[in-house]
């Protein structure tokens, strides 16, 4: 049986130490949230946020709009955002109402304060090597989580599902990074099957409720799973047959509890990073 990765103890810890290395912080960091969509679980996302930077001493301010919201609205947002002293950082959660144009707003963010990593600067910076002001939440997560297992990385074979800018292209980048030999697989990928059976270590995020079954897993595996998809049930299921896959794999993340919480625990230590970069 696989060792199951405790993501949520990973992200305590996180936590807990943000959480002293603020209460010593005269002045506190600051995060400013924008919710303009209506989709249930980007309201749970942030009101976890909030909750979250609460608990931690961060300053959020949360944004939330209908979606009587434009376009320009939200642009002078950002723009007053970016010029006001005691925000630290901006997140924009996405998806936005199908009415607007999500990239426009990504790159209108002051990269020095893009906290979720999303600025083309920041991907730029990251792609090329080079430090970023902040590096996306999620991938930064799993790498955190591949370290503290002590998952050796460099010249393993690395197949990732999924190609968003939020998971898929950032982690394929921090992993090639790492050393590792990845490949990079999505919805037209041909014969995942036989790409998967090849990996030493899975990533998946495609919100494809158990698309990783045992049999597309190489004995002894190490599978991450990034989807998170609500069920009619209520209950939430990630990409990987989870009952199944956990004989066949060496380490695996459960859903929830697993990539989930080191997510946010990632973007608190952004927040406190860019406080930091900021202040200097
Ligand atoms: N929507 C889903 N994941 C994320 C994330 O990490 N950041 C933002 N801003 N929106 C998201």
């Amino acid at each position: 049986m696989a060792v199951i990765i405790d993501g949520k103890k990973c992200a305590e810890e996180i936590l807990d130490n943000l959480k002293d290395k603020i209460s010593k912080l005269e002045k506190k960091p600051s995060l400013a949230v924008i919710l303009a969509n209506d989709n249930p679980s980007s309201k749970i996302y942030v009101d976890n946020k909030e909750k979250v930077s609460m608990e931690l001493g961060i300053k959020s301010s949360v944004y939330r709009f209908d979606k009587s919201i434009t376009q320009g609205e939200l642009i002078k947002l950002i723009h007053e955002l970016n010029a006001d002293k005691n925000i630290n950082g901006i997140l924009v959660q996405l998806p936005l109402f199908e009415h607007l144009n999500s990239q426009e707003i990504i790159e209108l963010i002051n990269p020095k304060k893009d906290v979720d990593g999303f600025h083309p600067i920041n991907v730029g910076r990251l792609n090329c090597g080079l430090e970023p002001y902040a590096v996306c939440c999620t991938p930064k997560g799993i790498i955190k989580l591949l370290k503290k297992y002590k998952i050796n990385l460099v010249g393993k074979n690395v197949v990732v599902i999924g190609r968003s800018n939020i998971v898929g292209k950032p982690i394929a980048t921090l992993l090639t990074n790492e050393n590792a030999t990845v490949t990079l697989a999505h919805s037209k990928t041909k014969k995942l099957k036989e790409i998967t059976k090849n990996a030493d270590v899975i990533v998946s995020a495609t919100g494809h409720p158990k698309l990783i079954k045992a049999d597309m897993v190489k004995k002894g595996a190490v599978v991450i799973d990034v989807g998170i998809t609500k069920q009619i049930n209520g209950k939430l299921a990630g990409d990987v047959d989870f009952e199944k896959v956990k004989n066949v794999a060496s380490y695996i993340t459960p859903v929830p509890k697993g990539v989930g919480p080191m997510t946010i625990a990632c973007l608190m230590e952004n927040t406190y990073e860019l406080y930091l970069k900021q202040k200097a």
